[in-house]
């Protein structure tokens, strides 16, 4: 009989989305890999249990994720059916739609009629009433921003979603959407972008975009899945996302120059006396940096790894500008 740790709420520092009311934890656990019909169910349901036990609140999801798309959300599902089931009002539970689901031009993009459907769908594999954040997945050129404007406003005015998010845009596309969506009368609460110390692009123009209309940023991946903790220090293990090879990240990523920028970043992590994972959260919050994260865990050992950053996300001036060194390398 599992019985959730008391104590959960204590020593998490939450932050604040936005605007908005809401509090997550600065780090949330996402189940894009590591929790589909191709995972063993017990480590899923024990990282998932892991996570609640430590005070992370927010589980990210989408239609598309786990091996096949959609078992992710089912088992996130049996989980809250189970041992969470008391426990829905202290979660904070997001999907999207935006990336390919099903066979033909309804199951992809950004359509009014992808959308709706896909979110009955979501809300079915997790046995919910409501998420409480909807995101469209990313920007889809070939609808006009108005209807997904209008799928939006009709899934918050349906209360099938709590709030609503966009992912993967672009400043100038985001620009445009806080637009129309204003123009509703709606706020976007979370934009979710790729962000870590290999890869920048939203310090640009996206976070500016974003601190000028309130909406809270998100950054996924921002381990760079993976490359940036001790795991590809000695080589490719075989229990690894870069063997398994079901995502963006290949072999062709592990150069010798990237090597030895890692080894030079682990230096600077056990210097400070903590895990290169650790280290690469903790940049990844620092002030300029992004609102909040999600990880991705293989088991509860990962993510303790990686929530044992929040122990120490303050870095000096001359860490931080070593870091800086590193990365210009
Ligand atoms: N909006 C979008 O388009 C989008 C895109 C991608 C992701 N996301 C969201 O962001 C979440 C996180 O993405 P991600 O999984 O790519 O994030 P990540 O945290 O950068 O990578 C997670 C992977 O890093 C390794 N890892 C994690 N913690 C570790 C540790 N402490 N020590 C050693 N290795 C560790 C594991 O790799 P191994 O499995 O190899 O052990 C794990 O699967 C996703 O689940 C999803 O919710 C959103």
């Amino acid at each position: 009989m599992y019985q959730p740790n008391p104590d959960r709420y204590r020593d998490m520092p939450y932050v604040r989305l936005g605007a908005s009311g809401v509090r997550i934890a600065p780090i949330a656990l996402g189940l894009w890999q590591n929790f589909g019909d191709d995972c063993r169910f017990d480590i899923c349901r024990d990282t998932l249990l892991t996570a609640f036990d430590a005070g992370v609140n927010h589980f990210d999801l989408a239609n598309n994720y786990g091996i096949p798309g959609g078992s992710a959300e089912r088992t996130f599902g049996r989980v809250l059916a189970g041992e969470l089931a008391a426990h829905r009002d202290e979660l904070f539970i997001s999907t999207k739609a935006g990336y390919t689901m099903w066979p033909g031009p309804f199951g992809d993009g950004g359509s009014k009629k992808y959308l709706i459907a896909s979110l009955e769908q979501s809300l079915k594999r997790m046995g919910l009433a409501y998420v409480d954040l909807f995101y469209h997945h990313r920007p889809d050129t070939q609808t006009p921003l108005e209807e997904t404007a209008d799928a939006l406003e009709q899934i918050v005015r349906q209360g099938k979603a709590l709030y609503i998010g966009l992912s993967n845009y672009n400043a100038e596309q985001t620009h445009a959407m806080l637009a129309e969506l204003e123009a509703r009368g709606l706020r976007c609460l979370v934009h979710q972008m790729r962000y870590s110390m290999l890869a920048r692009e939203p310090e640009q123009a996206l976070f500016a975009e974003l601190h000028a209309h309130g909406v809270a940023s998100i950054a996924f991946s921002p381990l760079a899945q993976g490359l940036l903790t001790q795991k590809y220090l000695g080589g490719m293990p075989p229990e690894s996302r870069m063997n398994e090879g079901h995502t963006s990240l290949k072999p062709d990523a592990l150069t010798d120059a990237r090597l030895a920028q890692l080894q030079k970043l682990q230096s600077i992590a056990t210097a400070r006396g903590q895990s290169l994972a650790q280290l690469a959260l903790a940049w990844a919050l620092r002030i300029g940096g992004a609102d909040a994260l999600i990880v991705g865990a293989r088991n509860p050992g990962q993510l303790l790894d990686s929530l044992g950053a929040l122990h120490k996300v303050r870095m000096t001036e001359d860490e931080y500008q070593a870091i800086e060194q590193v990365l210009a390398e």
